[in-house]
């Protein structure tokens, strides 16, 4: 019996979706159990490119059963295109369990997601605009639609007429357009219709696979420094996203997790506003953003991106108990002749015994990095397939970033085909 945990260390888009894929022919289940339609995980393999969005990773598996957990947030329609996506190779409705508890993505969500953004103006979070914030506050505040809600047609009917109601006050103080409850009533219904026969509580299905010696592989998405509660909050998303999420957002107890493994890429990256303490807004960071075609999955906004952050990394394992790191994207770095790597950080006065949970966001915004700095390798590593095939000043940065850090990395990739990702022994 195993429980592999696969979370994200940074700003998100680590490449979590390649190694869920890496992983996925071991795995009897395969879950996630945060965030919604957010989070874009490319998997590129032998049946193509895929961005998912809601379902797991490792759907394409011909064996495993896929879960999308109670505390995963649904839009239906970006749920429907996924499973059309995934079609020709695959039959979901015999393998995806769509727990009922899990919250509904409404139209309103995704409008109020905008008209807060655009209230907040230069302080905005720039979310992804796909209703997280609005959906989850719903949620804890004891507004939300569950999908048991459609299941039963008069409940779904009568809470949205309330919540259209409630609605409609904020929409009307913000002079937008007001919502039609009976028009949305049925868009949802029909969007429903193809996915309900799909929606079943995994959590006996998961008790079992746990007393039946199975492998089970959980899919984080975002990350931890974008975790609502630990992450640069307000600049952050609406869930959590750590392994100590488990329970509350799959129903699994954290005893149950045998290997935690934490993705990073090899240097660092953001979508979205906030503080990012090793930035890099010179011709180095446009280097890398173009090695790295860091363009967001879901919106396709150029992403921000700087050297690895060996500190606020150092963190964010000790949040989630990592066992091991997957080092990923090292490739983007071939070409630089130096590369640095923050390895703490020194504030106005000079002082530099701090660490990121000495202060918010905006106290990290007036923090320095304090950095080392390592020759580059000057080659390719795309067709390296083993750590002994790396350049030796690859892998003098690879165990460079590993001490640093304080924990082991047990994987590398090298390149988003599936090919390129080998363990490191
Ligand atoms: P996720 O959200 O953590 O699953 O990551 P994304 O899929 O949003 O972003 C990772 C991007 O990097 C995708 O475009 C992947 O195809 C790509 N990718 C993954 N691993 C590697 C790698 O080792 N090298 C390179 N160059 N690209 C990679
Ligand atoms: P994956 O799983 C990168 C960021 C947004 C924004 C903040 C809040 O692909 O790694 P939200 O729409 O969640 O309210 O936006 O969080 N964000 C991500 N950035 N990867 C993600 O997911 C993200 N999910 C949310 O850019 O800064
Ligand atoms: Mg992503």
């Amino acid at each position: 019996m195993s429980v592999t945990m696969v979370v994200g260390l940074q700003w998100g888009d680590e490449a979590k979706g390649k190694v869920v894929d890496a992983l996925a022919p071991e795995a009897d289940v395969i879950a996630r159990f945060n965030g919604g339609d957010n989070a874009g995980h490319t998997v590129v393999n032998e049946y193509g490119t895929f961005k998912f969005r809601l379902i797991p990773s490792g759907i394409l598996n011909p064996s495993a059963s896929v879960v999308i957990g109670n505390a995963v947030v649904v839009n239906l329609e970006t749920l429907n295109q996924e499973l059309e996506s995934v079609a020709p190779f695959t039959d979901p409705g015999k393998k995806l369990w769509i727990s009922p508890r899990c919250h509904v993505v409404m139209p309103y969500h995704r409008i109020l997601d905008g008209l807060y953004e655009e209230a907040k103006g230069a302080a905005s979070t720039g979310t992804t605009r796909r209703g997280m914030g609005p959906v989850y506050a719903d949620k804890v505040s004891y507004n939300g639609i569950r999908l048991y809600d459609l299941l039963t047609p008069q409940q779904f009917k009568d809470k949205l007429s309330v919540q259209v109601r409630i609605k409609n006050a904020i929409l009307r103080a913000f002079g937008h357009e007001e919502l039609d409850g009976q028009q949305m009533y049925d868009q949802t219904m029909d969007l429903f219709e193809p996915v309900r026969h799909m929606v079943r509580e995994p959590f006996g299905m998961l008790q079992d696979a746990l007393q039946a010696d199975a492998n089970i592989l959980i899919e984080g998405a975002q990350a931890a420094l974008l975790d609502n509660d630990w992450g640069t909050y307000p600049f952050c998303t609406a869930s959590s996203s750590l392994t100590g999420s488990i329970t509350p957002g799959l129903g699994v107890a954290p005893k149950w997790i045998t290997r935690s493994i934490g993705v990073a890429k090899a240097y660092i990256g953001r979508v979205g506003n906030g503080p990012m303490p090793t930035e890099l807004t010179d011709e180095t960071g446009d280097l890398i953003r173009e090695a790295g075609n860091e363009y967001g999955t879901v919106t396709r906004r150029p992403r921000r991106v700087g050297w690895l952050d060996a500190e606020i990394t150092r963190f964010t394992c000790q949040l989630n108990g990592i066992d091991e790191l997957a080092l990923a994207k090292l490739d983007v770095l071939d070409k630089l002749p130096k590369i640095k790597v923050g390895v703490g950080y020194r504030d106005r006065s000079g002082r530099t015994d701090l660490r990121y949970w000495d202060g918010d966001a905006h106290w990290l915004e007036t923090i320095e990095p304090v950095y080392e700095e390592l020759d580059g390798w000057n080659q390719s590593t795309k067709e390296a397939r083993s750590f002994d095939a790396l350049p030796e000043k690859a892998q003098d940065y690879v165990r460079f970033v590993e001490d640093v850090i304080g924990s082991p990395i047990s994987i590398v990739s090298v390149g988003p085909e599936r090919e390129a990702i080998f363990p490191v022994k």
